[in-house]
């Protein structure tokens, strides 16, 4: 769950680019964020993941008081929290199944379980075994296929 309130951002311009938000994302809740280019929107992102310091008001994510972390315990968050990035962020030395795995076995997942959730996940999105366990740089890949 994420709840947000009263929370300021500025960057020292005139207005903060984040004004008194409040909101509330229950589990399971599919949320969509729109707005004009400028809006706040990558802001908005950055201090949930702690990336950015906020000015006034509370953050948790999970549980966790994402306003009161520091760099040492940041780490909390970011094993909680995972992102798709536009521009994939895939380690390309790495084959596909490695790029599945990776992050479970940086929170340190026994490698059973890694093995069996990256299967199904590749599995579920219909990529035979054949391709992942091509290196990414090996392969001409579609934009979906990396999506
Ligand atoms: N690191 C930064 N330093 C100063 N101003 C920034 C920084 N990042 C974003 N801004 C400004 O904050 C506003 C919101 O930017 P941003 O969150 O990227 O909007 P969006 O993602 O909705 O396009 C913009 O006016 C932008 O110029
Ligand atoms: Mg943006």
């Amino acid at each position: 769950m994420i709840k947000v309130f009263n929370l300021y951002k500025s960057y020292g311009g005139i207005a903060p680019v984040l004004m008194d938000i409040s909101f509330d994302i229950q589990d399971g809740e599919f949320v969509l964020l729109t707005g004009q280019s400028g809006a706040g929107k990558t802001t908005l992102f950055k201090v949930l993941f702690g990336w950015e310091k906020i000015d006034r008001g509370q953050i948790l994510v999970g549980g966790i008081n994402v306003g009161k972390l520091n760099e040492k315990n940041l780490y909390q968050l970011r094993r909680k929290v995972g992102f798709v990035f536009q521009d994939y962020k895939l380690l390309a030395k790495k084959t596909v199944f490695e790029n599945v795995a990776f992050a479970q076995q940086i929170v340190g997942s026994n490698m059973k379980t890694v093995r069996t959730k990256t299967w199904n996940a590749l599995k579920n999105v219909g990529l035979v075994k054949k391709k992942i366990l091509t290196h990414l740089n090996c392969q001409a890949e579609s934009n979906s296929e990396f999506q």
